[in-house]
């Protein structure tokens, strides 16, 4: 089933009827199927809670603002190169030194395409932090470079940046659409996050909704501001 009302992608994502498509369980510890058996964004109920607690927690102890300036000055230090910026102030502050292994763990972590290289990312990445961590740099990876990706094809000489990722964010959303399994039917059910967002783009579905939305709205953004300043000055 596809969702695109706006209504109607609130009122699934709010219902623990619907649950993400459960990732296989018997991966091998240390691999990508064992690290997606064991992040919050596939879990259900009280492991859900649980490690959504420990993600929290985590966040609470980084300052949004700190991470703008961060990337603002790396983004000049690199004249404009931007890319990677995000993931490497993010990892400054959760403790983690080297990022290197970051978009090779990411391209597989919501796909659950399985690869030796993946397999390897992970592994490196474990070597340096612990799932939480591990979780807020690959859940991040890919969305907050495509948003800013996204609102740099749209920037125009003097753009106020608060302003151009509100309307990135509410027109030009980095992730298309979510998906989750009906436990009353079998059912998949995808939610169309751009068609749900078109009707009420001041209450947009971007970060998600209800049980399981994006717990990182305001370090996404921030790290997203601070590169388009280092970027448009
Ligand atoms: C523009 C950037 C971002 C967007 C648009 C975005 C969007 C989302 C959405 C839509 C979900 C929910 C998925 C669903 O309901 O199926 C989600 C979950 C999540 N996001 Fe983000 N995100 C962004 C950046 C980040 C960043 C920078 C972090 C880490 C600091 C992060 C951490 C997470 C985590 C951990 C979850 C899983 C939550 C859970 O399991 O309960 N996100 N994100």
């Amino acid at each position: 089933m596809l969702i695109t009302r706006h209504a109607e992608a609130e009122a699934v994502l709010a219902d623990t009827r619907y649950v993400p498509p459960p990732v296989r369980q018997d991966g091998a510890e240390g691999t990508l199927a064992w690290l997606r058996a064991h992040v919050s964004r596939f879990s259900t109920g009280e492991p859900h809670a649980e490690r959504r607690r420990a993600l929290t927690d985590l966040l609470d102890g980084v300052d949004p603002a700190e991470l703008r300036e961060q990337a603002r000055a790396m983004t000049v230090q690199r004249r404009g190169d931007w890319r990677g910026v995000p993931t490497d102030v993010l990892a400054t502050a959760l403790g983690v030194a080297d990022t290197s292994a970051v978009p090779a763990a990411a391209a597989g972590y919501l796909s659950g395409e399985e690869s030796p290289r993946a397999d390897a990312a992970v592994a490196e990445l474990l070597t340096q932090a612990g799932l939480p961590a591990i979780t807020l740099l690959l859940q991040g990876y890919a969305a907050t470079e495509g948003l800013i990706e996204n609102a740099l094809e749209r920037a125009r000489p003097g753009d106020d940046v608060d302003a151009l990722l509100h309307e990135t964010l509410a027109w030009h959303p980095p992730l298309k659409a979510t998906r989750r399994l009906d436990t009353l039917t079998g059912d998949e059910v995808t939610i169309d996050l751009v068609t749900a967002n078109r009707e009420a783009p001041h209450s947009h579905v971007t970060f998600g909704h209800g049980v399981r939305p994006c717990p990182a709205p305001a370090h996404a953004l921030a790290l997203a501001a601070g590169v388009l300043e280092g970027v448009l000055g």
